[in-house]
């Protein structure tokens, strides 16, 4: 293993940083993305990003969510430099467009952002997003937006994410008044003093410097909120837990900024305390072993598969993570799975506005790669011994749909269809045990709407869906073989099997679930399943 403090390898390394933001919807991460992105020079005007979500939400026909992929995975992987730091943002695609993809995004980032809107305080999508950042203890970053508005005051909202998404809170700005009173922050660690202004477009201003928050200097910039600030200080201080790199690393401890992300107001000071305090590409767990990204063989995992890219080839691309090594152009490497060299002659790597042909990367960094069918998610190419890497998990599907063929005569491009998309990971197949119909499960319903699309564009299969009375499903696991065909005997008409013959259960309500999980003590009942 080679980590030498000095080597190219460890110098490419330390300065990367790859995170997603997770946010609920309208929080402002489109907004913030978007003032990252210049901040970076990667974008040379505010709008850009955002014109792009508007026509992403202009019309839901078929048409429109083949131009959103089509634009969305341009942006699903957004690489910009600041400083001397080559920063990885991936996107958590929200809104209707919630699959599972938003929380398999989260398997491969390093680091989160958590957006939460001062007038909201945590909403439901960010404690489902923060749910999966704990599977893995993902480090996360707070930024209170929106203080140009009157919201919520800052102590209620920080017990609001205390209490809600279990995590300590620790601020390190801290607002001056809000709405028509935001006079700016002061910045707790490195004792200066931001005074707002709406600069929707530039970098921010140097802070004014008050070490002594007795100076009348303050009282001279703020007025009478001079004093309020004094009191709030001095009650932070007493009263909240002090940053701890180490807590904040292991993702028990989030620092939190406020700002106003529309206003680029706290922008700049998130932007640097993100560059200088995240973590640098981390050692990922494979089944035999951790692995280091400083070791000099290759290695990576897929976690997200879009199809269609380009409308013109229907070929799929595979997002794929960098674990160690260094990667250069036309690489022979390993595909465990199906146990072949491939070459990777043509990967892409996703800058913020398009796309270009990657010579070069590094662990952390994410590469496009052409795939006719053989990648599937959860696939690891390596240049040394086979690996598995663990935690890329497929997620319990939350809404369910049955499919009713038109034609009977297509049964077995329907079949081909729905696991090819089963793969992809665009939609969850279940087969009952009892019965010969196909069950369909999602994380957002938006999946059934693209399924069934494709279904027709792709495969010449026109289906519909039936509403089916089932709200949860469950992978089961048991060590026992006679317990499990007990069960099985009991609950047939329940189970079903997923794509990859994994046994599922499926029923009505998460109460049915509770009353089942009762009476079966040694079914294991999980809501996530690894990637074969
Ligand atoms: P999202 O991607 O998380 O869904 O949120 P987005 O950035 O699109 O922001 C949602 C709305 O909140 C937008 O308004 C945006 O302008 C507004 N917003 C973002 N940051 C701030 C802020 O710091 N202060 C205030 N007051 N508003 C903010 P919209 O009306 O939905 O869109 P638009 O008409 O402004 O484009």
């Amino acid at each position: 293993m080679s980590h030498e403090k000095n080597s190219p390898l460890t110098r490419e390394i330390n300065k990367r940083r790859t995170f997603g933001i997770i946010s609920h919807p309208d929080a402002g991460k489109t907004t913030l993305t978007e003032k990252l992105l210049l901040f970076g020079g990667a974008i040379q005007q505010a709008g850009a990003v955002k014109s792009r979500k508007t026509d992403r939400h202009a019309t839901s026909d078929w048409m429109a969510i083949e131009q959103e992929r089509g634009i969305s995975v341009t942006s699903s992987v957004m690489k910009f430099n600041y400083r001397d730091f080559d920063i990885n943002l991936l996107d958590t695609p929200g809104h209707k467009d919630f699959s599972e993809d938003t929380y398999r995004v989260l398997t491969a980032v390093d680091s989160a952002m958590m957006i939460i809107d001062s007038a909201k305080g945590v909403e439901t999508q960010t404690e489902k997003l923060m749910e999966v950042c704990r599977m893995r203890n993902t480090p996360i970053m707070t930024f209170i937006n929106k203080l140009d508005r009157d919201g919520m005051e800052p102590l209620d909202i920080l017990a609001d994410i205390e209490e809600k998404l279990q995590i300590e809170c620790t601020p390190l700005t801290w607002p001056i008044g809000m709405g028509k009173r935001f006079k700016g922050v002061y910045n707790l660690y490195k004792k200066e003093l931001h005074l707002f202004s709406a600069e929707k477009e530039t970098l921010a201003k140097e802070g004014i410097r008050i070490q002594d928050l007795s100076d009348p200097k303050l009282d001279e910039l703020l007025g009478s909120q001079a004093d309020d600030l004094r009191d709030d200080i001095e009650l932070i201080e007493g009263a909240a837990d002090p940053f701890e790199l180490d807590l904040y690393l292991k993702g028990t401890q989030t620092p939190v900024f406020f700002g106003s992300a529309i206003n680029n107001f706290g922008v700049q000071e998130l932007l640097d305390a993100f560059v200088e305090m995240a973590p640098t590409p981390i050692g990922r767990k494979a089944m035999s072993r951790e692995v280091s990204p400083y070791e000099e063989g290759f290695s990576g995992f897929v976690f997200k598969i879009q199809a269609n890219m380009d409308p013109a080839h229907r070929d799929r691309i595979a997002f794929f993570r960098i674990c160690s090594g260094k990667f250069t152009r036309g690489m022979k490497v390993k595909h465990h799975r199906i146990g072949k060299d491939i070459t990777i002659a043509n990967a892409t790597i996703f800058m913020a506005q398009d796309r270009t042909h990657v010579e070069e990367a590094y662990p952390g960094d994410i590469i496009g790669i052409h795939n006719h069918g053989t990648i599937k998610i959860g696939d690891t190419f390596t240049t040394k011994e086979p690996l598995k890497f663990t935690g890329i998990p497929s997620f319990a599907p939350e809404h369910f749909k049955r499919v009713l063929l038109k034609n009977p005569l297509k049964t077995k491009q329907l079949q081909k269809g729905l696991m090819q998309l089963a793969e992809e990971g665009a939609v969850q197949v279940f087969r009952p045990l009892r019965g010969s119909d196909y069950i369909l499960g999602a994380v957002g319903e938006l999946q059934f709407e693209v399924t069934i699309a494709r279904l027709k564009n792709e495969y010449n299969v026109d289906a519909a869906y039936e509403h089916v009375n089932i709200g949860v499903a469950r992978w089961i696991g048991c060590d026992d073989k006679k317990c499990l065909d007990a069960f099985k005997e009991n609950q047939m008409a329940s189970l079903a099997m997923d794509a990859e013959e994994h046994l599922t259960y499926l029923t009505t309500s998460e109460w049915q679930l509770g009353f089942v999980m009762e009476q079966n003590p040694d079914i294991v009942f999980n809501k996530t399943r690894e990637y074969a």
